[in-house]
């Protein structure tokens, strides 16, 4: 097989001729180059001085609604050795205000930081309004008070914003290089960042770049240091603190590939308790809008925002359902039972509300954010990462066979997982690629987790054979970045980002692609 050029090779892509959507194809090419506790206005009690700034890991906000959102912080002025704080809540004032300097306060109050949660604060603001951008901080005592985050509320549902731009990133592994990526990010013109999952990785002491802070974590108290080391980081904190974010998590928030409670070598109790230490540490960490988990092992994160009448977002879990991956999860030659009708992703409950939420919902675009690879990429039926949709054939055909249902509107794919940066197709058969097309994915790549070529996989020949299927418009597997995507009423325009190196905290940034499609 030869190599295609590769403007001749776009040129081809952006002749396609798909039935449903309009593929405009490659343009501009760069290739080479609720506050738990308290009450507002009630005066917070006085706060335990304290030696050391409690604010080492920044702040954050997510989960917006049209007249709230989450803030967040917590209190860790020793993060990776246990926090350092006193064993006994803490008092923490927040403010909102709509200026950088807080001339003028929008809403503030108070909240306990809870040492059963790390002392993190979550606040669920509410009463905002619409459609606003707004600057918050967080204070302890008259002694500390937070870095300044700037955040932002939805529109209003049955309002008609113009646009909504949204930047995707995923898989962060701290031993693999620094956040040079993010050091850009927190510098695009952005309303929203989706992460797709990665954010810490459990394995590995030594790396190539930097070192995780100790050995893989057991417990409660080593989740919460290794959040603690990567939260520590200033280009993370930066992106953080520039717009609100929306997540969920994928594997190595707990261990790689597990499956529900399947973790080999772990007993489904020692997974339950594993998977409960996991799961506390990343709700302690995280702007989510959930409550405070009293049974952390089983923790729903799958759940819906909506941008105006814009976008929808079906923000999916696809591992703490899942049936054990086929074949082993051996990847290489398909063995038959990806193609189980007893294997899922999303398990029954999960599945039947993102069917039910698609068909009832009333915006231009779908946005489902999610962990793994969606579209077929398995070369025929042929090879299989048993780990991605094509390990749960039947499910992932149920599904398309709902984008594909009249009614239900442009739907676009989100996507971390595999280090690679992928556009691709999405058929009403996944397999046959010249059937009609019921929506597109961008999988964005990693913003530090090595790639293929720093693998012992053959990196060219796998980009090659992928660049040649016919519903993958761009692979790209050697290159750390993000997505920028932006939402219209009329059309998608995804942007694939790269970072010169991630070998130090400065970088090149250039852009590699651009794909749009009009809506229906
Ligand atoms: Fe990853």
């Amino acid at each position: 097989m030869t190599d295609k050029p590769e403007a001749e090779r776009l040129d081809d892509r952006s002749s396609l001729t798909l039935s449903r959507r309009e593929f405009v194809g490659f343009i501009g090419a760069t290739l080479a180059a609720s506050a738990c506790g308290g009450l507002e206005q009630e005066q917070a009690p006085s706060a335990p001085l304290l030696a050391a700034n409690p604010f080492s890991l920044g702040v954050a906000s997510g989960d917006p609604l049209s007249t709230g959102v989450v803030l967040w912080t917590r209190l860790a002025p020793e993060p990776i050795a246990g926090g350092g704080m006193p064993d006994e809540p803490v008092p923490v004032i927040w403010e909102v205000s709509r200026q950088p300097d807080f001339y003028g306060i929008e809403a503030y109050g108070w909240a306990w930081a809870d040492p059963d949660f790390a002392h993190s604060v979550h606040v669920d603001v509410d009463g905002l309004e619409p459609d606003t951008w707004y600057y918050y901080r967080f204070r302890v005592g008259a002694q500390w008070t937070s870095p300044t985050g700037r955040t932002r509320t939805f529109p209003r549902p049955g309002e008609s914003p113009v646009r909504l731009r949204l930047a995707t990133a995923s898989c962060q592994n701290w031993r693999h290089g620094y956040y040079s990526a993010y050091r850009h990010l927190a510098a695009e013109e952005i309303d929203l960042v989706a992460f797709l999952g990665d954010y810490i990785y459990e394995s590995g002491v030594q790396g190539p770049v930097r070192d995780h802070d100790g050995p893989r974590p057991k417990d409660l108290d080593g989740f919460r240091n290794r959040y603690g080391l990567y939260k520590s980081d200033p280009d993370l904190q930066a992106a953080h603190a520039r717009c609100p974010w929306i997540f969920t998590w994928d594997d190595h928030e707990v261990k790689n590939n597990y499956a529900d409670l399947d973790i080999p070598g772990v007993s489904v109790d020692e997974a339950k308790a594993l998977r409960a230490a996991a799961y506390q540490a990343y709700y302690e960490h995280m702007p989510l809008r959930i409550p405070a988990p009293d049974e952390p092992a089983d923790m729903q994160i799958y759940r819906r925002l909506q941008f105006g009448d814009l976008v929808n977002f079906h923000v999916l879990d696809g591992r703490q359902y899942r049936t054990d991956q086929p074949c082993n999860d051996d990847a290489g030659l398909a063995c038959g039972e990806e193609k189980d009708e007893a294997n899922t992703m999303l398990g029954a409950e999960q599945r039947a509300w993102l069917e039910g939420g698609l068909r009832a919902s009333k915006t231009t675009w779908n946005a489902i954010v999610q962990q793994t690879v969606f579209a077929s990429l398995n070369l025929g039926g042929g090879v299989l990462n048993p780990d991605q949709w094509d390990g749960y054939m039947v499910e992932r055909q149920r599904l398309l066979s709902v984008f594909a249902e009249e009614g239900v509107r442009n739907v676009v794919v989100h996507t971390g997982d595999i280090h690679a940066a992928i556009f691709a197709t999405l058929h009403r058969d996944a397999n046959d690629f010249d059937s009609e097309v019921v929506g597109v994915e961008c999988v964005t790549t990693s913003i530090s987790s090595n790639g293929l070529s720093e693998s012992r996989m053959p990196s060219d020949l796998i980009r090659r054979v992928m660049n040649n299927q016919k519903n993958i418009g761009y692979f790209d597997p050697d290159r750390r970045g993000y997505c920028v995507c932006e939402y219209t009423p009329e059309k998608f325009t995804v942007e694939y980002k790269s970072v010169s190196t991630v070998e130090s905290r400065e970088a090149e940034l250039s852009v590699d692609g651009v794909f749009e499609i009009k809506r229906d």
